[in-house]
C-alpha cells in the first residue's frame, strides 16, 4: 500500500504497540468520556498514556491525557459459562469539534486496526432524539448520519488504509447488534436501537435542528463516532456502536442543555452500560 506522511505516523504508532504488547488484542473498545472510569478494576491491565505513544493524538478535552488499557477480561454469559479475552481499552478520544482534523480524530483508532484489532466497540453519550424514551437507557446504533462535512478518508488521510470509496450499506454489523441485545436483555436492561445523527458541535443544536434530524430518521444526536466508524470500515473491522441517552434534544422537554449534566448523566448510568459493553467484548463472534 501506498506510504504517505499520515501513514507513516500511523506506522510509527503501531511499531510502538507492538514493541509494547505484541500482537493486538482481537477486540478495541472506545471509551467516551464518563464511561472512562466505569470499567472495572481488572488485574494486570497494562496501561501507556497517549503522549507516550509516537503519532498518538491527545485529547484536550478532559484535562489529562487519555490513555490505552490493555487487559484479559472474564464475562459471565448467559449460559451461565465464563469467557475470558483480552480487550483494548481506547480511554479518551479525540473529537473534531476540539479543531482535530478527520486524519486526527481517528488516528488512535486506525492505529489500534491496523496492528491488528479486527473488532471495535465505540461508545458515547448522545441526545435522545425520541420523547417516549427514557434517558439513561442505551440505543445501540443501525445505521448513522454524518452531518460533520468531514470524512477521515478525505485527500491524503485515506490513502493506505484500504479503498477509498468505501461501502457504508451495513457498517454496523447485524449479528453483533442482535448479539448485544441479547446480552442487554438477558441482564435486565433496556436497550433501543436506532439512526445516530452525527454533528460536529460543540454548540448544541437548536430546535429547529432537532426536528429536522427527527424528520429525517436519526433517534439520537452526538459529537463522536460516525468519523471512527468510517475509518474502521475501510481497514475491514467489524463495528458496533453504543449511545448512552443522556438528555433530550434541544426544545423537546423544553429545558436548556448544559454539558455538565450531559457528563453528570453519562456518569451515573457508565456502570450499565461498562457492564453491556464488557460482556459484548468478551463474547462477540470475530
Ligand atoms: N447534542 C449533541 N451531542 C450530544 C448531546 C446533544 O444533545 N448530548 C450528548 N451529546
Amino acid at each position: 500500500m501506498k506510504m504517505t506522511k499520515y501513514k507513516d505516523k500511523v506506522q510509527q504508532s503501531v511499531d510502538f504497540l507492538t514493541k509494547w504488547h505484541g500482537n493486538a488484542p482481537e477486540i478495541a473498545i472506545v471509551l467516551g468520556s464518563g464511561l472512562s472510569d466505569a470499567i472495572p478494576k481488572i488485574q494486570e491491565m497494562k496501561t501507556v498514556h497517549y503522549n507516550e505513544i509516537p503519532g498518538f493524538k491527545n485529547s484536550t478535552v478532559q484535562g489529562h491525557s487519555g490513555d490505552l488499557r490493555i487487559g484479559t477480561v472474564t464475562a459471565s454469559l448467559s449460559s451461565g459459562n465464563q469467557k475470558t479475552r483480552e480487550i483494548a481499552f481506547l480511554r479518551g478520544r479525540n473529537h473534531a469539534y476540539e479543531g482535530n482534523d478527520p486524519g486526527e480524530v481517528v488516528h488512535n483508532l486506525r492505529s489500534l486496526i491496523t496492528w491488528g484489532v479486527k473488532g471495535i466497540i465505540l461508545t458515547n453519550a448522545a441526545g435522545c432524539l425520541n420523547t417516549e424514551w427514557e434517558l439513561g437507557k442505551m440505543m445501540i446504533l443501525t445505521d448513522h448520519i454524518n452531518a460533520t462535512g468531514m470524512s477521515p478518508l478525505n485527500g491524503e488521510y485515506g490513502i493506505g488504509f484500504g479503498a477509498q470509496f468505501v461501502d457504508m450499506t451495513e457498517s454496523y454489523d447485524k449479528k453483533w447488534q442482535s448479539q448485544i441485545k441479547e446480552i442487554a436483555h438477558s441482564s435486565n436492561h433496556i436497550i433501543y436501537d436506532g439512526v445516530y445523527y452525527g454533528v460536529l458541535g460543540a454548540h448544541y443544536e437548536t430546535p429547529a435542528e432537532i426536528r429536522m434530524f427527527k424528520t429525517l430518521g436519526a433517534s439520537a444526536v452526538g459529537m463522536s463516532t460516525v468519523l471512527e466508524t468510517i475509518a474502521a470500515r475501510q481497514l475491514g473491522a467489524k463495528v458496533a456502536a453504543l449511545s448512552c441517552l443522556t438528555n433530550y434534544g434541544a426544545g423537546l422537554k423544553h429545558v436548556q442543555l448544559s454539558h455538565s449534566e450531559v457528563m453528570d448523566m453519562g456518569t451515573r448510568f457508565a456502570s450499565d452500560m461498562a457492564n453491556i459493553v464488557l460482556k459484548a467484548a468478551v463474547s462477540l463472534e470475530i
